[in-house]
């Protein structure tokens, strides 16, 4: 799939959600949005075009050519793919998306009464299963797994049950990874049960690691296509 400039699409969700309680309060995570973003740039060195669907973060651009769509929850996020998934060649879940939502958001503050309180959630749409279902062939998905147990194991669930091409797992329990850090250790695994396992990396490494796997990926199934 080609824009009009003829450059393959990419769309990245980066970030973290924020799932708002009422006007002034919200539950979110510690993501900082730098892997989701170095990914962006690796992608835009290698000639893509990049829509990033980026939650409430912090970095300042590098890239002018980076086309960012800001968004809060795990539905404006869901919402906002709607439009590029069937465009993008790849697609990368790089966002730790919030799987609950509260019930109700209050319209007015919430103010403070009795000693406890307690908070009714549902669960959130699961943006890179929507989209699971309605991948076709010549659409590259890459997913990642953020566990802190059963690593391999949950990731594998994930690759399969997202209908992923594949997953990224990352751990918390390593040292200087995940959330926050300029660093993350990797393992990509795919739909045949390879496992790649990197050294711990700066995230801009990282991301030329995860790009390199996804092209070669998209560049198998067009081959696949023509034999
Ligand atoms: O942003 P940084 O501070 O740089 O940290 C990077 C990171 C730790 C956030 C990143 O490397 C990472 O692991 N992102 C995915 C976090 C996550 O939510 O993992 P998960 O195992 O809960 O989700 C599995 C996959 O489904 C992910 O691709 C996720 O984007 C996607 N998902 C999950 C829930 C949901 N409701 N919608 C989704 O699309």
């Amino acid at each position: 799939m080609k824009t009009t400039n003829n450059k393959p699409i990419v769309l990245i969700t980066a970030g973290p959600t924020r799932e708002a309680i009422d006007p002034v309060r919200f539950i979110s995570n510690h993501s900082s949005g730098k892997m989701g973003y170095a990914i962006a740039g690796a992608f835009l060195d290698k000639g893509f075009e990049v829509i990033l669907v980026s939650g409430p973060v912090n970095i300042s651009l590098s890239h002018t050519s980076l086309r960012v769509i800001p968004v809060n929850s795990a539905d404006e996020m869901y919402t906002a793919c709607q439009k590029y998934f069937p465009v993008a060649q790849i697609t990368i879940f790089a966002a730790a998306v919030a799987d609950y939502k509260p019930a109700q958001v209050y319209t007015q503050k919430m103010k403070k009464s009795a000693h406890e309180f307690s908070l009714q959630m549902v669960k959130n749409v699961d943006i890179a299963f929507e989209f699971g279902k309605i991948k076709r062939n010549d659409q590259v998905s890459v997913g990642f797994a953020l566990e802190t147990n059963d690593e391999e194991q949950n990731a594998l669930k994930k690759l399969y049950s997202k209908n992923l091409d594949l997953i990224v797992l990352n751990s918390v329990k390593d040292e200087a990874a995940t959330f926050g850090y300029d660093t993350n250790k990797i393992t990509i695994i795919n739909r045949d049960f390879q496992f790649q396992a990197f050294p711990l990396k700066s995230k801009a490494e990282v991301a030329v690691d995860i790009v390199t796997a996804a092209i070669k990926v998209g560049q198998k199934q067009e081959q696949a296509v023509q034999a």
